[in-house]
């Protein structure tokens, strides 16, 4: 399949289903990939990555124009308010991301209105839950079928 869109999170998002369920709801991240994955079964290849590991965020990302990859949709939690080598791995591969976040961040704490990612994003989306990755996904599908 010619639409291949990769879906990263980062630093704790395997624990989702556990950790804060009042912020980030009961889905573990099996489930919520595997609804992203039956939503556009036919549609798209979606590929799915996490990692608690920055590095390994940033040698996945590099990697990601040799697959086929189209583009990117991103949680990368708490990294985007610190990591300015998440944002340079990006930008070196020049495929477009959009940044997503399950809670709402500019709602809750202050360091969490920083993101070394949001000006480099085709978009964002945040506090709309997991749906979030959905609309993202559909995004990049409408975008690609439309060429
Ligand atoms: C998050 C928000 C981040 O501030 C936080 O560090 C996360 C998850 C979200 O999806 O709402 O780990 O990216």
């Amino acid at each position: 399949m010619s639409k291949k869109i990769s879906v990263i999170n980062g630093s704790n998002l395997n624990m989702l289903g556990r950790r804060e369920k009042d912020i980030y709801g009961n889905l573990s991240l099996d489930e919520t990939n595997k609804r992203i994955t039956d939503k556009f079964h036919g549609r798209a290849e979606i590929i799915f990555f996490q990692s608690n590991h920055e590095g390994s965020v940033i040698d996945y990302i590099h990697s990601l124009p040799q697959t086929g990859v189209k583009c990117i949709v991103i949680n990368a939690a708490a990294w985007t308010h610190t990591s300015i080598a998440i944002r340079d791995a990006l930008l070196s591969i020049s495929l477009p991301f959009i940044e997503v976040h399950i809670s709402n961040v500019y709602r809750r704490e202050e360091f969490r209105k920083l993101s070394f990612l949001s000006d480099c994003a085709e978009g964002v989306i945040t506090g709309l839950g997991i749906q979030g990755y959905e609309f993202a996904v559909q995004y990049f599908i409408d975008k690609m079928e439309a060429k």
